[in-house]
This record gives C-alpha cells, structure tokens and sequence, in this order.
C-alpha cells in the first residue's frame, strides 16, 4: 500500500503593502508579498537558493508599528500588517545604502539592475570625493581591528587592492566586494560546507578572507566555484573570463548559454555552458534546478577542457 503525503494548505494572511490589501500565504516574506503586487525591490545580499543573512539591508521596508526598518528579504508576513515599500524613509535609506557601497567599491562589473536602483534613488557616491589610492603593501589582508586610519575628508576611502590570481579556475577581486556574504554561505551550510572562506576583521576593515588569509591552494577551498556562481559584483570570477576581460576579448553579446547534464556522475547536475567564438568560456548552473540549486562541484564546474581538444591536436583558447 502506498501512501501519499499531501502538504497541509497554508492559512491565508491579509495584509497592506503600499495600500493596497493583498492576501498572502503564511511563511511569505515581504519581499514576496511586494513581488506578488509587482513591486521592484532591490536587494544585494539576498538571493533564493541561500539563507538570508540580512547584511546589505537595502531591501527595507517601513512597517507600520516597528521603530526601525524592516528587512524585506527575511521578515515574514503578519497577518493586519502594514507596509510601505516607498515612503521616504525607505528610499533615503536605499539611497544611503548604495552611495556608500559605490563610493567605496568598484560596482562596474555589479548587474545592470544595481545600476538602475542607484538611478532610482538617486544615489551619488561621487559627494564623497574621489576615490582615495589604495595604500602600498595591501595591508587591508592583515588589518587587525582597530587598526583603520580615519580618512582624511578629501576623498573617499575604498577597499581598493589588486586581485588574488593564485590559482588555474578563479580569481578574487575584493576591490569589487560589498560584503555580502553570499560566498561565505554558498562554501558554508548553505551548499559546500567547506567554510574555506569567511569574514575577517572588523568594520571599514571587515573583508573575505581564507584561515589566516593563506593562498586558496593552501586553503580548503575544493574548488567547487559555488561562491563565484553566487558572487554578485564579480568579485570572485573565472580565470578564463578575467583573462578574457584583460585582452579585451570577452563579449557577452557574442556568447550563447546551452544547458546540459554533466557528464561526469550520475546526479544529474545541469550545466549551463557559456560559450563564444565556438569555445566554452564559464560554466554556470540554473537556481531553479531541483538537485542542485545552482551549486556544482570541481568536475562540472571547471572540467570542461577535454571538450575543448581539437581534432588536430591544438585546444580551444580559453
Ligand atoms: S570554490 Fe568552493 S570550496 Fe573554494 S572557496 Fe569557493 S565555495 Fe569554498
Ligand atoms: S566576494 Fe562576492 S559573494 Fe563574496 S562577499 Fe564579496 S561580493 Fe559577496
Ligand atoms: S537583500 Fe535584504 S538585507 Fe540584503
């Protein structure tokens, strides 16, 4: 005899989002409720196949009754709740939010929706003053707490440094870092549990960093590439598109993305092969896949150059 469970229906909720009532289910977030209305809500630090973490905060929202703002991306409905996705207060923090994460880190590579939310709220990182030069000697990697030297009013102080190029797969670009912590949960409990990765230091000084900042081949890190498929503001990035980038070869509008199965085990991992000029340039794995939720291993991720050898001997340039 087979039984068969059913899921129990989950009660309804009616709340107000931007005054409008809505009904939702019990366990919806608010930021589901303001996608339900069709509402835009940016977020950095969130994202469906992680935990959220509630770092970046500018997905808050205002609810009616709660002295501060509320995380979009983590709170959950109440039943009766009021919420206002646009008040004033909303936006100035939005806008204070990205200002200081554009005044202080390289967003160039950051998605185009980032850019279209600073247009929105009318952020200006540029009223900080220039970007002030990265200090000689990198010493950002070994900043103890405490240690941050106030900046001088004349221009903006920036997580600047030169990328970590230590290995053949990926590289780490923490000049490019918001500190969102989406690559410390992807190699952590939310995918990988390697924890080659975590958070060192304390507020301006505070960055991404292995056990006692040794290079990632010294480190635990399997090489999974999990963090990079999550990394936001290419932060973390395949060697083959930085080298790609550095020549001036890489082109998004020449590349197709064909899914696949990996063919290494019997998981079934969907691949999604990121090719131009007839070579296979990254690999990446849709979010929505049952089994794997957008993770991969080594093999899948970074085992692709066998299909690159050529009939002739040469291999694909990668
Ligand atoms: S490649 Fe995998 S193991 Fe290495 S740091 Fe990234 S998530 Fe962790
Ligand atoms: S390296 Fe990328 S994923 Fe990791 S904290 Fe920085 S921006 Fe987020
Ligand atoms: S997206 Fe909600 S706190 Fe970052």
């Amino acid at each position: 005899m087979s039984v068969t469970f059913v899921a129990a229906p989950k009660r309804l909720l009616t709340m107000t989002v931007d005054g409008q009532t809505i009904k939702v289910p019990e366990g919806t977030t608010l930021l589901q409720a303001c996608q339900q209305r069709g509402i835009d809500t940016p977020t950095l630090c969130y994202l469906e196949n992680l935990t959220p973490v509630n770092v970046c905060r500018v997905c808050v929202v205002e609810v009616e009754g709660s002295r501060t703002l509320v995380p979009a991306c983590s709170r959950k409905a109440e039943d009766g709740m009021v919420v206002k996705s646009d008040s004033d207060r909303v936006r100035a923090s939005r806008k204070g939010v990205l200002e200081l994460l554009a005044s202080s880190v390289d967003l160039s590579l950051a998605s185009p929706e980032v850019h279209q939310w600073m247009e929105r709220y009318g952020a200006e990182p540029d009223r900080f003053g220039p970007s002030s030069a990265p200090p000689p000697g990198n010493p950002r990697d070994r900043a103890r707490p405490g240690e941050h030297v106030p900046a001088d009013g004349l221009a903006a102080a920036t997580v600047s440094q030169p990328a970590k190029l230590d290995n053949d797969t990926y590289i780490r670009d923490y000049s490019r870092c918001i500190l969102c912590y989406k690559c410390v949960e992807a190699c952590g409990v939310d995918a990988q549990n390697t924890f080659a990765i975590a958070v060192a230091g304390r507020g301006f000084e505070a960055r991404i960093s292995t056990e006692f900042d040794v290079p990632l081949p010294d480190s635990a890190c399997v090489y999974c590439g999990n963090c990079i498929g999550v990394c936001p503001t290419g932060a973390l990035m395949f060697k083959s598109e930085f080298d790609m980038r550095n020549a001036g070869t890489w082109d998004e509008s020449k590349q197709t993305i064909t899914t696949t199965i990996c063919p290494y085990c019997g998981v079934g991992c969907n691949l999604e092969l990121h090719v131009q000029d007839n070579s296979i340039v990254k690999v990446t794995s849709p979010l929505d896949h049952d089994i794997t939720r957008g993770h991969l291993c080594v093999k899948g991720r970074f085992g692709y150059q066998f299909v690159q050898h050529r009939s002739d001997g040469s291999e694909a340039q990668q």
